[in-house]
């Protein structure tokens, strides 16, 4: 960390520990071309330096996998693509690094985060705003109510709904759309927090003891944090940003542009983000589940192997898709990982490799990534035991490049 920002730690295969060596041999992937070990320094609050503090989106990686993977593979000015961007961080260390970016996600939650995450607006903007909000602000026994959500009160308290309700006119009646984004963003930032959900777990699960009934005094200190990131963002490069399902093929514009593409999908059975965010989709106006058919075909919480095929059927999809996007010689980093089915592992990376060898994507590396402080380790997400379900083995970064001349893939 010796710009104090912090690092990814690359070691050798030599320094693998020895239940590594046994994870990457059962997952069959010890004859790749180069292993190496990641581990991300630095701690949850170190790692929320620019806007990357923002929301809670669970199942992100640390901003040093992308800020890594940028500086290895590209330089100033050139094109990076993250087309399952969650909450843009890949975006915004484009932005602090000076390369251009293009983001896509299915969710719309993920692409106001985006938006809000990579757009500099002004304090004085801002601040203006925030008094005019402030004005408007009070509790309502009517108004909005949150689409899509079968039993609002069964997620909120009586007076949690008035004073969100209450909020959201507020900030809806702002005209300028970076304004209205901003105080959106942080609205959402606040909604699980003030609910009856955990905050702990990606999963809703009920707790009532962690409601909140006033809105107001988190929302106002979270707006204070984020106003100060957002008003310092580098303000002369923006990236392109849509919603796109990477199952559908990239339009003509978007081929063969990019220097660096980042691939981090949601898991075989572990994160539905639709269903994860749909209090907060629900609040800001979406539907979770009109967004659920444009989702990734993973199995969150009915997991079981033999869809394990469908799962592989689109990520196939997704890679053939997402390559269209590399320059020839350019990079693709895919971040994976297996799984444990009822106490038995399941891979999950093996075969997908097995179905895409010999097409123009050549695998150059496996890194093993050791997870730390700013994921939301699944596991922990399941309130399960570890044994039974889930991705409780450490994630893969794979690194293929894309060959100068096309093969039959
Ligand atoms: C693991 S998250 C990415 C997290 C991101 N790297 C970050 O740091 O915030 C996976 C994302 O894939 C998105 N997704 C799921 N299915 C998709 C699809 N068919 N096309 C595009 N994005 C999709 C989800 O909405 C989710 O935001």
């Amino acid at each position: 960390m010796e710009d104090g920002k912090p690092k990814i730690r690359v070691q050798e295969q030599s320094d693998l520990k020895s239940a590594e060596r046994v994870q990457l041999q059962r997952a069959g992937l010890m004859n790749a071309p180069r292993i190496e070990r990641w581990c991300a320094t630095g701690t949850n609050s170190q790692n929320a330096y620019a806007t990357h503090g923002l929301f809670r989106y669970f199942g992100k990686f640390p901003p040093p996998v992308a800020s890594h993977l940028i500086d290895e593979y590209t330089k100033p000015g050139d094109r990076v693509s993250d087309p399952m961007c969650g909450s843009a961080t890949t975006g915004v260390e484009c932005l602090l690094s000076d390369r251009d970016c293009d983001l896509r996600d299915v969710n719309p939650l993920s692409l106001l985060l985006a938006r809000v995450k990579t757009r500099r607006v002004s304090s004085r903007a801002l601040s203006a705003a925030f008094e005019r909000v402030r004005k408007r602000y009070h509790p309502m026994d009517h108004g909005y109510e949150p689409v899509g959500l079968r039993d609002v009160s069964h997620w909120f308290l009586p007076e949690t709904q008035r004073s969100l309700r209450g909020l959201k006119a507020a900030i809806d009646a702002e005209s300028r759309a970076e304004v209205k984004d901003v105080f959106s963003a942080v609205f959402a930032s606040c909604i699980r927090k003030v609910s009856k959900a955990t905050t702990q777990q990606g999963r809703l699960f009920l707790d009532e003891r962690t409601a909140v009934e006033d809105v107001w005094p988190l929302f106002e200190r979270k707006t204070k944090a984020v106003f100060s990131a957002v008003s310092k963002l580098p303000a002369h490069k923006r990236p392109r940003i849509e919603q796109h399902d990477i199952r559908q093929p990239m339009d003509e514009a978007a081929r063969s542009c990019a220097s660096l593409v980042i691939l981090h999908p949601p898991y075989f059975n572990a994160y539905r983000y639709s269903r994860i965010n749909s209090l907060e989709l629900a609040w800001l106006g979406f539907e979770s589940r009109n967004i659920r058919p444009w989702e990734l075909r993973e199995y969150f919480k009915v997991g079981k192997e033999e869809n394990l095929h469908a799962y592989l059927d689109d990520m196939e999809t997704a890679l053939s898709n997402a390559a269209q996007q590399l320059a020839p010689g350019g990079v693709l980093a895919l971040m994976i990982g297996d799984t444990v089915l009822h106490g038995k592992h399941l891979r999950v990376v093996a075969p997908l490799l097995d179905r895409i060898s010999g097409r123009r994507l050549i695998l150059k590396k496996i890194a093993i990534r050791i997870p730390r402080y700013a994921e939301a380790h699944w596991v922990a997400s399941q309130r399960r035991d570890s044994k039974k379900l889930g991705t409780a083995l450490s994630d893969y970064v794979l690194i293929f490049r894309k060959s100068e001349r096309p093969t039959h893939g």
